[in-house]
């Protein structure tokens, strides 16, 4: 039986921290004390305007890559998950397989905004586990500051730019023990980018609107509720979970979906203070820190979820 397992993460925030204070300075009427009460988001980064999503998934790519101990070239699957693509085609994974250098792999993008990563991971599971590709890159990469309405302070505070991934490599034992996918289009509207090239310009607004408090109540629920379906999928206890590396939205989020887990937050891997938020690329970034920190080690159980716009949500559950 084919089985796959992450084999090497890498992680890349352009530019140097911006702080709350720094939005204040450009003219964001807004506080260093209200982000960081309601979000718990002290720092993001934001891209120049030189770089785009596949720039930012090489750096992260490159860091996989040597962390798995592998070379580009042996990559036989390339998916990205955007919603910030450097073109509207070719796909950012067919770019970024290029900046590798690789020429044969199969690359295409995910459209699941934050629960973009999981997405694109499920999927690298499935191709792997069929035995029809041995060494996925999967990518979660964001330039998020191109699509934020610096007029909407309710918004524009929240997000960052980045980008996070993992090598995905078939294996004689798991790996990933479970995943779940979900959507419910009827929630469309309630965080969207409604803008669409048309006819040489954009046409409908092309910046992010969100009904937060919609939001916020959704993913409460659906985070909660998808560690619960993951656990039980794989046949074992709430109690075997080491560490839960949810989408890194708002820290309020986070703390709520912990305690109706009646999880400790030591075991959560938090990092909406340093990189706000970065949609797809919030998760991989995440389970990046922690195993480059030595919190997440070989053999604990972890648990990847996504929540965002679609509305879509779901996790992975893996032995690391
Ligand atoms: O990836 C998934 C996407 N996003 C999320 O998961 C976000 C989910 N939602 C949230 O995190 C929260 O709903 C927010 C952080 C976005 C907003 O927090 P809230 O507690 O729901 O605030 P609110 O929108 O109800 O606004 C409360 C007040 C308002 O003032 P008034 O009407 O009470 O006078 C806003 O105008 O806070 C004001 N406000 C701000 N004040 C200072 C809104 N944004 C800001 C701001 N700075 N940046």
């Amino acid at each position: 039986m084919i089985f796959s397992r992450i084999t090497g993460t890498g992680g890349h925030l352009p530019g140097a921290a911006v702080s709350n204070d720094d939005l204040v300075a450009r003219g964001i009427d807004t506080s260093d004390e209200w982000i960081a009460d309601r979000t718990g988001i002290r720092f993001r980064h934001f891209a120049s305007v030189q770089e785009n999503s596949s720039d930012l998934a090489l750096h992260a790519a490159r860091q996989a890559l040597a962390a798995a101990g592998r070379d580009a070239a042996e990559v036989d699957l390339v998916i990205v998950a955007t919603s910030t693509p450097d073109q509207v085609f070719p796909s950012t994974a067919c770019l970024l397989q290029h900046k590798l250098g690789n020429r044969t792999a199969a690359a295409f993008d995910v459209q699941a905004v934050c629960s973009g990563f999981v997405y694109a991971l499920t999927i690298a599971d499935k191709f792997v586990r069929s035995g029809s590709h041995r060494c996925a890159l999967v990518v979660g990469a964001e330039v998020f500051s191109r699509i934020l309405d610096w007029n909407d302070r309710g918004t524009c505070v929240l997000f960052g730019d980045g980008a996070g991934a993992v090598v995905l490599e078939a294996s004689a034992a798991p790996g990933i023990l479970s995943s779940a996918l979900h959507a419910d289009g009827h929630y469309h509207d309630i965080l969207s980018v409604p803008g669409q090239v048309c006819g040489g310009g954009v046409s409908g607004k092309p910046f992010l609107q969100m009904d937060g408090q919609a939001v916020f109540k959704f993913a409460v629920r659906v985070l909660g509720d998808t560690a619960v379906e993951l656990m039980a999928a794989a046949g074992l206890p709430l109690s075997a979970l080491d560490w839960l590396v949810p989408h890194q939205a708002n820290i309020r989020i986070l703390q709520s979906t912990a305690k109706r887990l009646e999880l400790p937050m030591e075991r959560v891997v938090t990092t909406v203070a340093e990189h706000g938020n970065t949609s797809a690329a919030s998760v991989p970034l995440a389970l990046d820190v922690a195993v480059r920190d030595g919190r997440i080690k070989p053999g604990n159980h972890v648990m990847l979820e996504g929540v965002g716009g679609g509305f879509t949500w779901g996790g992975v559950l893996l032995r690391f």
